[in-house]
């Protein structure tokens, strides 16, 4: 499956998704990163890997317009959210429909938007986490394909926080395009459901004190 990535920033999730594409049996590629920040290090990322990256303005007139042109041109059959700090207009998401995923850091639909780790911190909840979701009109709303779960320790700060869960970012963005490219995975009502034994069973914990 072809992949394309809007990343804005440092682009860790990009490269989790890129490196897992290195591995043969990975059903996936990324062939297309699209920045709307000229500076964005996912770029640099993408060339290092020898992967077509390209800046795109977005105060330019059509900028979502030439986004869309550019992943029809090469073909992308997924396009994935990387620290896309942009809200895609409903136009490019039907164009796209039912063909973006995005990745945020908490348990969706909790703490949507930005600084949703330090969100989690101030409401004090004891679990958040990150979600590989769909992408529809909404910010941050959409099916949601998988979560990890991740516990606030009792000296977390937003730093300490944030790399945890961006770990766990890194795992689950790889296995939910595996999934989507073998087919596993399907919308229905928009509820996402996944082939029979997708997966095996899973215990719960507790945080911050866990067996
Ligand atoms: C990640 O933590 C991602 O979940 C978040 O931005 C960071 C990008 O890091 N995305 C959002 O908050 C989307 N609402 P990266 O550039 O290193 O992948």
């Amino acid at each position: 499956m072809r992949v394309g990535v809007l990343a804005s920033g440092r682009g860790s999730n990009l490269q989790a998704l890129i490196d897992a594409g290195g591995n043969a049996n990975f059903p996936a590629e990324v062939v297309l990163v699209l920045s709307d920040k000229k500076n964005a290090y996912a770029l640099e990322r993408a060339s290092m890997a020898g992967i077509r990256a390209r800046h795109l303005a977005p105060k330019e007139e059509g900028f979502y317009r030439k986004v869309g042109d550019e992943i029809e041109n090469h073909g992308i059959e997924l396009v994935c959210c990387a620290g896309f700090m942009r809200i895609l207009p409903p136009e490019f998401v039907s164009r796209f429909s039912g063909r973006i995923i995005n990745i945020h850091p908490s348990l969706l639909p909790s703490f949507p938007g930005l600084h949703a780790q330090k969100k989690a911190l101030d409401a004090g909840v004891r679990v958040t986490g990150c979600t590989v979701h769909f992408v529809d009109e909404g910010v941050d709303t959409g099916p949601i394909i998988l979560q990890a779960a991740v516990p606030i320790l009792p000296r977390d700060d937003e730093g300490t926080l944030s790399e945890r869960i961006l770990a766990y970012e890194h795992r689950i963005y790889p296995l939910a395009v595996r999934l989507i490219a073998e087919g596993n995975v399907r919308c229905i009502d928009g509820i996402v459901q996944f082939s029979e034994n997708a997966f095996p069973g899973h215990k719960g914990f507790i945080s911050p004190v866990s067996e």
